[in-house]
């Protein structure tokens, strides 16, 4: 991700790495939209507010660190990628992102379907009331009571990543008397700018089925064979975080190359492709992320070109996305404990949460925005580094940022786009208790996840 030179400020050229942060903003007390959700904004007494209430009311009420998420952005956000790819289209909400029952529910009414990768997703999506049907199931490594859960309930389709999968979800359906509606997951070769640990299309890794060599072929001439599978569909997932759309469109390009050779051989035309998730967000104001007609617009006439060049009808388009639905819609509340000033260096904040709560920076070099919450100030920016009160040094939640210099304990800041694989994410590490998701909508604020105590903690020690 880009940053600009350094600002003049305190620093220390051997510890900060050239290009590590941005200048200070013009205005320390504004609020990006870019990272912010739609409803927040400052109240006049100049705390920060989100769906009509400030967060000094929120943190009495709900305590920090609370991850709060602005519900009628997330619905708000749905609808948009709903309506970008139109009735000719599916959107699947990738619920590794963040799952709850609400979040649930809220998409069963706004339309969209959902892609689970585990058998605690699933239940979770059923127990919600999504329709089975609405449901796609994922994975690398699937049990086999994972897969006969999900034929059993009648999953949509089941995504493929092996070929020893194509076997077990063929037997286990013929076992169950079904036939299950499958995709193939291809990798298609395409290296994504985004971290290594986030990036899938490549052949050296653990997902899907290559291309290259004829291995998916292979797939799907196994696949076809197996009366336990409707073979319905190709899919890729090319990685997340990207802002680049090309690796998208030469993703589209190769699964269009693989329908066609199966048309070729099979004399079958699949009518469906998913081309996964992985649409970036703004963490800080340094991003510039594509909005979903965008998206919707360039795997469209992308597909359809291919389509028409190789003579095929064009195929129902999936897309799968998670952070760019639910990662702009929340932020996490933290309260300022303690106060390290390193002179000419950096000031460590010391928030109550940390990689407990938040694990992206530690584990991506993710970056994050932050900002002082329960009032403005006219105080001087300082450089910071907010960190948890986890017992290592590597437990950072923003690396690089400023704050205003009157800074003190019990002032609360906020860290915003924390709405995706932070709370999925989170861990019970130094035996934390895992914050609660608030949401939040029309001056109502309910909790949809609730704190954990240390009575979830000790039931589950038996020992
Ligand atoms: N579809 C499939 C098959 C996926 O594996 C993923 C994400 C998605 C869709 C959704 O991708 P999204 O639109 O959210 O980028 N924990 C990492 C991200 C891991 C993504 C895993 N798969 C992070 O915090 O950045």
């Amino acid at each position: 991700m880009s940053r600009s030179a350094h600002p003049a400020g305190p620093r220390h050229a051997d510890v900060l790495p050239e290009g590590h942060y941005t200048a200070p903003p013009a205005d320390i007390n504004a609020l990006d939209p870019k990272v912010w959700s739609r409803t927040v904004t400052r109240t006049p007494e100049g705390a920060v507010s989100v769906g009509g209430i400030d967060v000094t009311r929120l943190a009495e009420e709900f305590g920090t660190p609370a991850y709060f998420i602005d519900e009628d952005d997330f619905r708000a956000r749905a609808q948009a990628w709903r309506t970008a790819f139109g009735e000719g289209a599916d959107v699947f909400y990738a619920g590794k992102a963040f799952l709850s029952r609400a979040i649930v529910r809220w998409l069963h009414e706004e339309g969209l379907n959902l892609d689970v990768c585990s058998g605690g997703e699933l239940a979770t999506a059923l127990s919600a009331g999504m329709p089975a049907e609405r449901i796609a199931f994922h994975g690398n490594n699937k049990s086999a009571a994972e897969i006969e859960k999900a034929v059993s309930v009648g999953v949509g389709h089941i995504v493929l990543d092996s070929f020893q999968e194509i076997v077990r979800v063929a037997h286990i359906a013929e076992q169950l008397g079904k036939r299950q509606r499958v995709l193939i997951r291809v990798t298609v070769g395409v290296e994504a700018h985004t971290h290594e640990f986030i990036a899938t299309a490549h052949e050296d890794q653990k997902f899907g089925i290559a291309l290259a060599d004829g291995q998916a072929a292979e797939a799907v001439r196994r696949a076809l064979k197996l009366d336990g599978l409707e073979l319905v569909g190709i899919h890729s997932h090319i990685g997340s975080q990207i802002f680049d759309m090309a690796g998208f469109e030469v993703a589209a390009r190769r699964v269009v190359s693989l329908l066609a050779e199966i048309r070729d051989e099979h004399g079958v035309e699949l009518p469906e492709i998913d081309l996964g998730g992985g649409l970036g967000i703004a963490y800080t104001s340094d991003d510039d992320p594509r909005e979903p007609h965008e998206i919707a617009k360039a795997l469209g006439e992308i597909v359809t070109r291919e389509c028409e060049a190789a003579g095929l009808r064009t195929p129902r388009i999936s897309v799968e996305p998670g952070r760019a639905i639910v990662g702009p819609t929340a932020f996490t509340l933290y309260e300022v404990g303690t106060i390290k000033p390193l002179d000419g260096l950096r000031t460590y904040v010391s928030v109550d949460g940390g990689m407990s709560d938040n694990i992206r920076t530690a584990l991506y070099d993710a970056e994050y925005s932050v900002s002082l919450a329960s009032r403005t100030s006219d105080a001087e920016p300082m450089l910071v580094r907010v960190v948890g009160k986890h017992c290592e040094s590597g437990d950072i939640v923003v690396r690089d940022a400023f704050l205003p210099s009157d800074l003190a304990p019990g002032d609360l800041i906020a860290v915003p786009a924390t709405g995706a694989y932070c709370r999925s994410m989170a861990s019970n590490y130094n035996h934390a208790l895992r914050p609660p998701v608030v949401a939040v909508r029309d001056g109502e604020a309910r909790v949809i996840v609730r704190r954990e105590t240390e009575e979830d903690l000790l039931r589950l020690d038996v020992g």
